[in-house]
């Protein structure tokens, strides 16, 4: 029931498992956690989609925590790009990533993503946050975990990945607080639907925090709708 994030566990350097529900029986859910404990798991994760609230309630009463509130947005890539209006200068400046770029990538990212779990959750230390998305960062540009970056230099980027043949999926994009406002997340959207259109992609896919509410105005802006919702589930053990 429980699965090692192998990759968590070597960034945070303790033990990170994912319970994956099979039976909403509270007894076999405590038993999961009695041995994720033996096991030497420090922390779990349980990712539900749109949940129903028997199940939120049972496992706050076996000691997990809502550690996040996902929504998911879709839109098909046509409508998007057919939709977006506004526009900013800074668009010419836009470039695709390369390793030379790093540097100035991983200083962006330093505390850009300030609403995401690993901000809030309290296993995580804000300089364990800023290091996740440094690595994240790296990672996208190496195109281990990202197709393509894209970026305005001291100011914004957003990482795209191809998630099936035609499904798009922006990963992470991010404006630096000063220049926010100013149309330079529309510009990197516009540059990525660009870049997924070019791909064959047809259906464009991010999920964003619910309390993200600068994202979340910012998705219906630009086209998108909302599709699900998920809520992640946390527990330190
Ligand atoms: C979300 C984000 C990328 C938007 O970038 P931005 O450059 O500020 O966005 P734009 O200037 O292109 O704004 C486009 C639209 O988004 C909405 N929006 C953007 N910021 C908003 C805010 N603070 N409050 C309300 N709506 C906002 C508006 O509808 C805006 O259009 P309008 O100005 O015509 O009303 C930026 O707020 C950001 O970097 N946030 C921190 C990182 C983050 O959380 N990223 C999302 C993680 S998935």
């Amino acid at each position: 029931m429980i699965s090692e994030l192998t990759w968590d566990s070597r960034l945070f350097n303790r033990k990170i498992g994912e319970l994956k529900i099979v039976s909403e029986s509270s007894l076999q859910i405590e038993a999961a956690i009695r041995k994720a404990k033996t096991d030497g798991f420090k922390y779990i994760i349980c990712r539900i989609q749109s949940p129903q609230t028997m199940l939120i309630n049972k496992l706050s009463s076996l000691g997990f925590y809502i550690s996040d509130i996902g929504v998911i947005w879709t839109g098909k890539i046509d409508k998007l790009l057919y939709g977006i209006s506004k526009n900013s200068i800074e668009g010419k400046f836009i470039k695709e990533a390369t390793n030379k770029d790093l540097p100035t990538l991983i200083a962006m990212v330093k505390s850009l993503f300030i609403d995401s779990r690993f901000y809030s959750d309290p296993f995580f230390s804000k300089l364990e946050a800023d290091n996740l998305y440094q690595t994240w960062i790296k990672n996208s540009v190496k195109n281990r975990i990202a197709d393509v970056v894209f970026f305005i230099p001291n100011k914004g980027l957003v990482t795209c990945k191809k998630s099936t043949s035609n499904i798009g999926e922006i990963v992470l994009i991010g404006v630096k607080n000063e220049y926010r406002g100013k149309g330079i997340g529309t510009n990197l959207m516009q540059e990525a639907l660009k870049w997924f259109k070019k791909q064959n992609v047809n259906l464009m896919s991010v999920r964003t925090q619910l309390k993200n509410v600068d994202a979340m105005n910012f998705y219906a802006k630009s086209g998108f709708y909302i599709q699900s919702y998920d809520i992640l589930f946390a527990q330190i053990l």
